[in-house]
């Protein structure tokens, strides 16, 4: 699950995502932090994400196997209080599942709704005590050669579907590449520094560090001293599970210790989560003055009316105001309370 290492800040982002989302007092729509891939065909976006939340949902393989917008909405629960489990829109006769298999196998079937033509998203919401409340958007990859039988512009729309999603300023977005391809032709690289020129909220993803060429590796990419390519907050460097990994037992950490021992501590899916909580957390703290201001004005106004007109305060004013001074109060403790404003760890 994503954060499963720290209880204490799992708390602290659901509390200020519930605040962020009071719907009837300001647009939110857009306010809570979303992480979004974007990246060339097969390059392991849907297996990064799915290493990320840690259960197996999104479906993947090679060919265009994302065919339209996932957003899979992570809901953090009280443990005992509500059922564990998975809804897919109107889309399980159960509502709840617990069944990831029948999920990933639904959401595949979902996908062929238009003959493999983008439809629109695909939103999973999935419940558990174990993730912080937070989205995750899967895309489909861009290609630059459209199948038979695929519409004749799917490559320009895949596109151009990437760049809505990344282009939202509250988007953590996480570039991935192949290891085993040429790093300057990143699909994924190319479209985040459009869409964050200064990489501010781009990190890097190497996918399939098991694939390289004999004789090669991503020594320079994953240290930042690569000529070719500098991504600010860093590249990390991931080994996803396919099916037959997890057979044959083969894991990530014992992959990069045997060829990226001394590296270890900076790559791999464990510090990826790590790295986007950071981000995550901070992203939030630059919100709150914001969220102060407009607590503020809001409440001036309602006082004001409530001057204007004292003796009508109904039951609604006054449980607004209430609510209203609750909320200023979090907030004013939030800030103050945060114990350091969080940094980038500069690894290199
Ligand atoms: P997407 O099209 O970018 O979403 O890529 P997928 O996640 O669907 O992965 C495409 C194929 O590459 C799948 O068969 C994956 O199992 C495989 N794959 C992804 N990442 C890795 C990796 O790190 N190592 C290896 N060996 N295979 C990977
Ligand atoms: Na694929
Ligand atoms: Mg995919």
């Amino acid at each position: 699950s994503i954060m499963p290492d720290s209880r204490g800040l799992i708390e602290l982002v659901n509390k200020l995502q519930k605040l962020f989302q009071v719907k009837w007092t300001w647009n939110t729509k857009n306010r809570v932090a979303q992480i979004v891939v974007v990246g060339s065909q097969s390059s392991g976006k849907s297996s990064v994400l799915d290493g990320l939340v840690g259960f197996s949902i999104l479906p993947r393989g090679s060919g265009t196997v994302t065919k339209c917008p996932i957003i899979v909405q992570l809901i953090t629960t009280d443990a005992g209080k509500e059922e564990e489990g998975i809804e897919l829109q109107d889309f399980l006769e159960d509502g709840r599942s617990q069944d990831y298999d029948e999920v990933r196998a639904k959401i595949a079937a979902l996908m062929e709704r238009n003959g493999g033509a983008i439809v629109d998203a695909i939103i999973v919401r999935v419940y558990s005590p174990n993730v912080v409340t937070l989205t995750v958007v899967d895309l489909p990859g861009i290609k630059r050669i459209v199948s038979y039988g695929e519409p004749s512009d799917l490559d320009e729309r895949i596109v151009s579907l990437s760049r809505k999603y990344i282009n939202e300023k509250n988007a953590i977005i996480l570039a991935v590449s192949p290891a085993n391809y040429e790093i300057c032709n990143s699909e994924g690289l190319l479209l985040a520094k459009e869409a964050d020129p200064e990489g501010n909220r781009t990190i890097g993803v190497l996918t399939k560090l098991d694939l390289m060429d004999e004789g090669t590796d991503a020594r320079g990419l994953l240290t930042g001293m690569s000529k070719d390519v500098q991504v600010k907050l860093g590249m990390i460097g991931v080994v996803n599970r396919s099916q037959k990994d997890i057979e044959n037992n083969f894991t990530e950490k014992s992959f990069l210790s045997n060829n990226y021992g001394d590296l270890i501590g900076q790559n791999g899916v464990p510090f990826l989560r790590k790295r986007l909580n950071e981000l995550l957390v901070q992203h939030i703290y630059k919100c709150l003055p914001e969220l102060m201001e407009k607590l503020e004005d809001m409440l001036k106004q309602c006082n004001k009316q409530l001057a204007e007109i004292p003796n009508v305060m109904t039951e609604t004013d006054k449980f607004l105001i209430q609510v209203l001074h609750r909320f200023e109060n979090e907030i004013k403790k939030e800030i103050q309370g945060s114990p350091r404003t969080p940094e980038y760890h500069h690894l290199y």
